[in-house]
């Protein structure tokens, strides 16, 4: 059975309306979460970041009820999940914790099909699930099936997870710091897999991290929080990079903003003086990262290269100049999907 043919495709769009989260009453109370408003359309990451204690953790944990919000509503496909039945709603809802939470007696097998066992999955559906995910997140189920999590590796084990939570195909998955536990070389390459898994999923992804940069590379849609739970911004990580709304968002994505928006900007986001062909000259397609451009002009030691349009026609010329004003402009800004 391929992925296609379990009916994947469902993904549903999620909304936080005026979302708070109080702990404590009278002069003791404080706000986990503060009035926390966004919306995530279907099939798209959206990466809440922010600093320790700013409560990502409590608005992952209100979207499948393990916390109950004070004030406001979460409404998944447009249903406010309070109304709906918890054991039904966390069985549609992925969940990915920190530090995976894989159980130690149950084989990596039993382990992925927690869920479809729970739904009443005949045995065969279920195992042929399980080897289709551990296929799917690059472990050989003939290999892993019938290990036990204390015989895996760090991102061996993340991988479980993610597969685990993709079990039973869930229109939502909540990702808790899901490639904190590993080191960095582990995480890029889980980061790399996962977008790609994603690319076929299309799922709707909550995705949660401190690490300003991840956030960038994996969020369609970045929500800065800051102290005391509080939207700092909201947007595509484009848009935040180049137009940082405070300056506590300007500090929280770092002084090289502008290099970091070098992997996100394209060629085709850039105005450039018209151009015919320069035979001799590097060329660049429209989705060549400003980023990939640069490193190729500067290898070359050449003053500039050739954009090209989607039909391979010369579109303008890229300089080094254009690439750096470009970024200190904030120009080249992607629009919020
Ligand atoms: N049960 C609780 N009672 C009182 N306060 C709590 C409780 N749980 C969390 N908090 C507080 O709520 C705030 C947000 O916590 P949360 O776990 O959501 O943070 P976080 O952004 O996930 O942080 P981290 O990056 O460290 O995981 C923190 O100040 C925390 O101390
Ligand atoms: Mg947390």
């Amino acid at each position: 059975m391929t992925v296609r043919e379990t009916g994947h495709a469902r993904a549903a769009s999620l909304e936080f309306h005026g979302v708070t989260k109080r702990y404590g009453r009278g002069e003791s109370a404080h706000g986990a979460v503060n009035d926390l408003s966004f919306a995530v359309p279907a099939g798209a990451i959206c990466v809440l970041v922010g600093p320790s204690g700013c409560g990502k953790t409590t608005s992952l944990k209100m979207v499948n009820r393990l916390i109950e919000p004070t004030e406001g509503q979460i409404l998944l496909d447009g249903v406010n999940v309070m109304t709906e039945n918890v054991t039904a709603l966390r069985r549609r809802i992925g969940y990915v914790i920190q530090q995976v939470g894989l159980l130690p007696h149950l084989t990596v097998g039993r382990n992925v099909a927690i869920v479809p066992s729970l739904m009443g999955w005949s045995k065969q559906r279920q195992s042929a699930r399980t080897d289709e995910l551990l296929s799917l997140v690059g472990l050989d189920p003939e290999r892993y099936r019938g290990r036990y999590p204390v015989q895996l590796s760090g991102g061996e084990r993340q991988r479980v997870g993610v597969a685990r939570a993709l079990a039973a195909d869930p229109p939502l998955m909540l990702m808790d710091e899901p490639f904190a536990a590993v080191d960095p070389i582990v995480r890029e390459r889980l980061q790399d897999e996962f977008l790609r898994l994603q690319h076929e999923l299309a799922k709707t992804i909550l995705f949660v991290t401190h690490d300003i940069d991840e956030a960038i590379k994996m969020g369609d849609l970045i929500a800065v929080m800051e102290a005391g739970g509080r939207l700092a911004q909201f947007g595509s990580p484009d848009s935040v990079l180049a137009h940082p709304a405070s300056d506590f968002v300007a500090q929280f994505v770092g002084e090289d903003r502008g290099l970091k928006r070098l992997s996100l900007v394209t060629i085709a986001d850039l105005s450039l003086e018209p151009s015919a062909a320069r035979p001799g000259l590097p060329t660049f397609g429209p989705g060549t990262k400003l980023r990939d451009a640069l490193s190729v002009l500067l290898a070359a030691d050449t003053s500039g290269g050739v954009a090209l349009d989607d039909a391979g026609k010369p579109r303008g010329f890229v300089t080094v100049d254009a690439i750096a004003s470009a970024l200190a402009e904030g120009r080249g800004t992607v629009a919020n999907p």
